[in-house]
């Protein structure tokens, strides 16, 4: 992140000390620095520049209301895949006709939700779907704006959990079947034929599964177009990757040459839904040393934050740089970092070598994407409070949940 840096041996997130951010809201914390996200959401934009596009936000990778509002004021559209992240885009002011609305599992319910506000568009994603669309819409007296995702059978090289868009992943229809879809789609009565969708996985370090896709998909607007079929946009789902540990994430010039290159002369718009790319580099969670314990021939540096407040260590086997906030005279000690849950999958980083002392501050990078988002109370921990930051404010943005609060709405029986 940009704006995470040094004074005195100390960490600044902005103008704000994460030292005293730790003191004044306890740990572990989640801290965001808004020039960081406003710096993400710019580079997309400046990438698009020229073309007629949407940039919509995927929510699921960071859902927190205070992040929504201000990328809504940007002027993003957001990508949902939930009528509970609907909920949220609308709470936080978000626009509904800049919605789109991604997923395999859509229920009656939230389609009627998504109808009654007039999302932009729905990502529809099999012919099962499409017919209960047809219908919910009918029932309402309404015509659902539909594309579909199509699956362009190209490997995103990245990790085979987020991969999404190889014919073994369950998303999407195959980009062979999808003209017969769009014919069908064209006869319903209820429906409204809008674009064409793909998204092929996330983390993408090279652009060249996002040209081959884009390319095929292409070609099958233009196959649509020949049979009648005019589409108004094309989604080419997820953003870039981002830097974790050694990789390098695409350069934008590298993505708007892709982009550029294949939409020049076309009239189409272009959605393009970045999560972790907007948010990912612009958050960190701040964690305290609670233990250090020698094991046989292992260090471990036991924190207070968990699989449970970061579960992509645990899931994924992700990398998350984790640094002192503080330099100290410590010798460097080579440690796993774990967290308190009962598991052996809990741990933050794994092989570290850390300057740290019991009640060290450690800052975990990159944690602004699917951190929070994918928090949970396992272990009966409350889900942990959220800071954004603006140059010196400081925006309470999510308190710390209470002990009560994480029973509310259970019933004893006897
Ligand atoms: N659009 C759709 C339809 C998606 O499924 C996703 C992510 C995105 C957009 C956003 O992709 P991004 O720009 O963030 O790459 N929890 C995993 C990531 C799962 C991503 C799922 N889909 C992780 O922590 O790495």
């Amino acid at each position: 992140m940009n704006q995470l840096h040094r004074k005195d041996g100390h960490l600044f997130v902005e103008e704000v000390s994460l030292e005293e951010l730790a003191r004044q809201y306890g740990t572990p914390l989640y801290v965001y620095s808004q020039a960081a996200l406003g710096e993400a959401y710019a580079r997309y934009e400046q990438a698009l520049l020229g073309l007629p596009h949407l940039t919509c936000y995927a929510v699921k990778a960071n859902s927190s209301l205070a992040l929504l509002q201000y990328f809504a004021k940007l002027g993003a559209g957001f990508d949902i895949v939930s009528g509970g992240e609907l909920a949220r885009v609308l709470a936080a002011g978000g626009r509904a006709d800049m919605v789109v609305f991604s997923g395999v599992g859509k229920t009656a319910e939230e389609m009627r939700m998504a109808l009654e506000v007039g999302i932009r568009c729905f990502n529809v994603e099999s012919e099962s779907e499409l017919q209960r669309l047809d219908r919910v819409a009918g029932e309402m007296g309404k015509k659902a704006p539909v594309s579909f995702r199509v699956n362009p059978d190209v490997d995103p090289k990245t990790h085979p959990y987020i991969s999404t868009g190889l014919k073994e992943n369950k998303f999407g229809v195959p980009i062979s079947q999808a003209p017969a879809l769009y014919r069908r789609a064209s006869e319903m009565a209820h429906i409204e034929i809008k674009g064409v969708d793909c998204h092929i996985g996330s983390q993408l370090i090279d652009l060249s599964p996002i040209a081959d896709a884009l390319d095929r998909v292409l070609g099958l607007v233009d196959t649509l177009s020949r049979d009648g079929i005019r589409l108004k946009h094309v989604d080419i789902g997820g953003g870039v990757g981002i830097r974790y540990q050694d990789e390098t994430p695409p350069d934008m010039s590298a993505y708007r040459g892709i982009l550029h290159g294949r939409f020049k002369g076309r009239s189409e718009e272009i959605i393009v839904e970045p999560g972790r790319s907007l948010v990912g580099e612009a958050g960190v969670l701040l964690t305290r040393v609670e233990y250090i314990k020698a094991g046989e021939g292992k260090n471990f540096v036991i924190v207070d934050a968990a699989m449970n407040d970061l579960m992509r260590p645990a899931l994924y086997d992700a990398f998350h740089e984790i640094v002192p906030v503080s330099e100290t005279k410590a010798e460097p000690l080579a440690c796993d970092v774990v967290g308190p849950v009962c598991e052996t999958g809990d741990f933050i980083g794994l092989g570290r070598q850390l300057a740290v002392e019991e009640g060290s501050l450690l800052a975990v990078l990159s944690a602004g994407a699917y951190g929070m988002s994918m928090s949970s109370n396992y272990n009966s921990r409350p889900r942990v409070a959220e800071v954004l930051v603006n140059k010196k404010e400081i925006h309470l943005i999510r308190e710390r949940e209470t002990l009560q609060g994480l029973m509310a709405g259970e019933r004893l029986v006897y």
